[in-house]
Parts: C-alpha cells; sequence; structure tokens
C-alpha cells in the first residue's frame, strides 16, 4: 500500500496537494459564502466568544501557533496557544465566552483529552479539529471540524499538519465572516489564494531531488538549527521536530529575531541552518530575517535558505536555495514545511533508520 515508496511518510508528503484540496471540498456556498456546516456551532455562539485558547501536542501544536497569527489577524479575538499537557496545571482563566479549539490528528491523545475535560468542566465550549471520525476527541467535544488528510500511517506527522493548517485558516475566515470584521472582505481573496494552494505544494514538490541532495550532503552532522519569523517561526519549530524524531539529531528551532539573546553562541563552522524566509511584505520581516541570515552565515554556518520565487536579495546569503511559490505569508507555512519534511525524511533514509517507526515512539500517545 506504500505505491512503490519505500516509506508511508514519503508517499503521504507526496499526498499533501490532495489532502489539502480535499479539506477545501464543500466550504462555499454558491454566492461565495463560507460554510462550516459539519461544525455544530451556532453563529450566535461564535459571535460571543471573546477568548479562544487553542490546546494541542507536538506537530498540532505548532498547527495551532500557526492558526494564533490568521485567527489574530483576521478576527482580532485574542488567542492563546498552549501545551495540552501544560493546560489545566496552571488554572487557565475559562468560561462561557471563551472557545477551546483542540487539535488533534488521532483523536485520541491522552493530554489533548484531559486538558478538554478540564476545559468543559469549566463551562466552555471546545471545537475540536480532528482527522479520525468518531474518536474519542470529537466525541467529548461540542463541536469538530474533521480535516480530511486520510489515514495517516508513517508516525512523524505530514499530511494531518497541512490539513490541519487548512482547517484552522478556515475557521478563522469564518469567524471573521460571521463577526463582521474589516477582513470579511478579503475572504474571497484568502479562498481564492487557499484555493490554488494544491498546485503550489505540487511545485514545492518539484525540489524533492535537490532537497534529498542536500539531506546526503548534511547526513553526517550531528545538530542542525531552524530558523523562522511570524508564521514562518513554528514552521521552523515543525521542522526541528521532524528531524528529532526521524534522524535522532540535535535540531532546534528558533524564532531569528531571538538568535541574539543566546542560540548564536550554538553557531559554529559548518552547521547547517535551515532559514524560512518570509515573502517580501509592507513590513519588515523580510529584511529582519535577511540580517539573521547575515549573523549566522558570517559565523561560519551554512545556509540553506527557503524563499519565495523571485526573491533575489537571498542569494548572496544563501548557500543553498530552495524556491518557494509566492504565496502570502500567513499561508506560507502550506508551503514551506514541505522541504523540511522531505529533508527530515530523506536524511533519516541515508542515516539508515526506520522513517515510518522512529525509535521510542508511538503514532498516538495515550498515556499522559
Ligand atoms: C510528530 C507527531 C506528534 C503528534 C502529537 C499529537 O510528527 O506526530 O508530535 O503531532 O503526538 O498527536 P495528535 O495530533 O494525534 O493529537
Amino acid at each position: 500500500e506504500k505505491d512503490g515508496h519505500d516509506w508511508f511518510m514519503r508517499k503521504e508528503i507526496l499526498e499533501q496537494p490532495r489532502a489539502v484540496a480535499d479539506s477545501l471540498i464543500g466550504r462555499r456556498t454558491p454566492s461565495g459564502q463560507l460554510q462550516l456546516d459539519e461544525m455544530r456551532l451556532a453563529d450566535e455562539e461564535l459571535r460571543d466568544v471573546d477568548k479562544i485558547i487553542i490546546i494541542a501536542c507536538g506537530t498540532s501544536f505548532y498547527a495551532g501557533m500557526v492558526a494564533k497569527y490568521a485567527i489574530e489577524h483576521w478576527t482580532r479575538t485574542p488567542v492563546e496557544v498552549e501545551l495540552a499537557s501544560e493546560f489545566r496545571y496552571r488554572d487557565p482563566i475559562i468560561d462561557a465566552t471563551t472557545l477551546i479549539v483542540a487539535i488533534s490528528q488521532s483523536g485520541e491523545t491522552a493530554d489533548t483529552l484531559q486538558a478538554i475535560r478540564h476545559a468543559r468542566s469549566q463551562r466552555a465550549k471546545v471545537l475540536a479539529i480532528c482527522n479520525t471520525n468518531g474518536s474519542s476527541i470529537p466525541r467529548e467535544s461540542d463541536a469538530v471540524i474533521y480535516t480530511h488528510a486520510g489515514p495517516e500511517i508513517g508516525v512523524a506527522s505530514t499530511k494531518g499538519f497541512l490539513t490541519q493548517l487548512v482547517a484552522c485558516y478556515l475557521l478563522a475566515l469564518y469567524i471573521a465572516q460571521v463577526k463582521g470584521t474589516r477582513f470579511g472582505d478579503e475572504i474571497d481573496e484568502i479562498m481564492r489564494h487557499l484555493e490554488a494552494m494544491p498546485d503550489h505544494i505540487e511545485t514545492v514538490l518539484g525540489t524533492a531531488e535537490q532537497v534529498y541532495g542536500l539531506a546526503a550532503e548534511h547526513a553526517s552532522t550531528r545538530s542542525v538549527l531552524f530558523l523562522g519569523r511570524h508564521a514562518g517561526y513554528p514552521v521552523a519549530l515543525e521542522g526541528a521536530l521532524k528531524l528529532k524524531e526521524l534522524a535522532y539529531l540535535h535540531a532546534e528551532g528558533f524564532a531569528a529575531g531571538e538568535l541574539k539573546h543566546g542560540p548564536i553562541a550554538l553557531v559554529e563552522d559548518g552547521l547547517p541552518v535551515l532559514c524560512v524566509v518570509p515573502p517580501k511584505g509592507r513590513d519588515q520581516l523580510h529584511g529582519k530575517m535577511l540580517s539573521g541570515i547575515q549573523e549566522v552565515r558570517a559565523r561560519g554556518a551554512r545556509t540553506i535558505c527557503l524563499a519565495e520565487e523571485g526573491d533575489d536579495s537571498i542569494e548572496p546569503y544563501a548557500d543553498a536555495l530552495i524556491r518557494l511559490p509566492k504565496v502570502p505569508v500567513l499561508l506560507q507555512p502550506l508551503v514551506s514545511i514541505v522541504p523540511l519534511q522531505l529533508f527530515a525524511c530523506e536524511l533519516a533514509t541515508v542515516l539508515g533508520h526506520d522513517v515510518d517507526q522512529p525509535r521510542n515512539l508511538a503514532k498516538s500517545v495515550t498515556v499522559e
């Protein structure tokens, strides 16, 4: 069932254009309005929500971090993102106008389930974003948005992550529509960008051979750093997690602006640093990222940069340059994570590890 691939993970990475397309089916009425019918949460209830807390673990937590940027920007509703395993131990401030969004691919993660139970005992409404029909997490939630990744068999989450991102974007846009925020006007435009994503992901999958070459070249490294900013920061964290779990390497993701506050001391000659470069926009994000890249390179790092098509400013500072399609900054994680997934999958393969069954890990973590 691996369709001729060596690993389920590789097959699942390649299935991402389809998984994202499936997650967008039926989300718009003929007049272009966004609909999330299956969700079972009334518009009046959503309109009353004045705070959102996202709870999740691992890769799903990083999807939640991206969601925070999107929800706050498009809906102006404050969002906290919390590791499910920490949530109930800090006496969180929750009431009937707090919406809890629990993100879980498997729907069986014990930490997330316990956090949901705690939130509901405090009268909060819980919306699950889940890939597994009828699993415990949607069953114990008030509402659910199902992702349409199809079964994810590789232990490392890939298409699960991308479809979680899509569900989070849809939720953000839906809240914007219901609340009538000023970004309501842009919903149509953002939806068109989302609908173009399967093609963009296909394009970025075209970098696979280049990425595999880079993975082979760096197979003897003992450590890899990942840098990102804004929505690219969770991507850096997720890229590092993939490498830890599959290649058993020291890998760390940082917000590029934090480098100078400590982590830059880690940089030494030959250290590979993967840099997720934000699109050139009106803000200063791009320029600041560029100076972060210059800083690490000046200290001997080998910079592997992921930057959008046509961004020439990166060329002088990139030892390797992987091209990304041009997309809005908030949606960039859907394309920028893909080369990082390919990198981890290939590096682990070169090292001779079992990519689908990494040591010490299970697909569903049903203990706290
Ligand atoms: C990483 C990975 C894990 C899961 C985490 C949460 O590749 O798969 O970090 O993301 O255990 O699992 P779910 O989403 O099933 O709750």
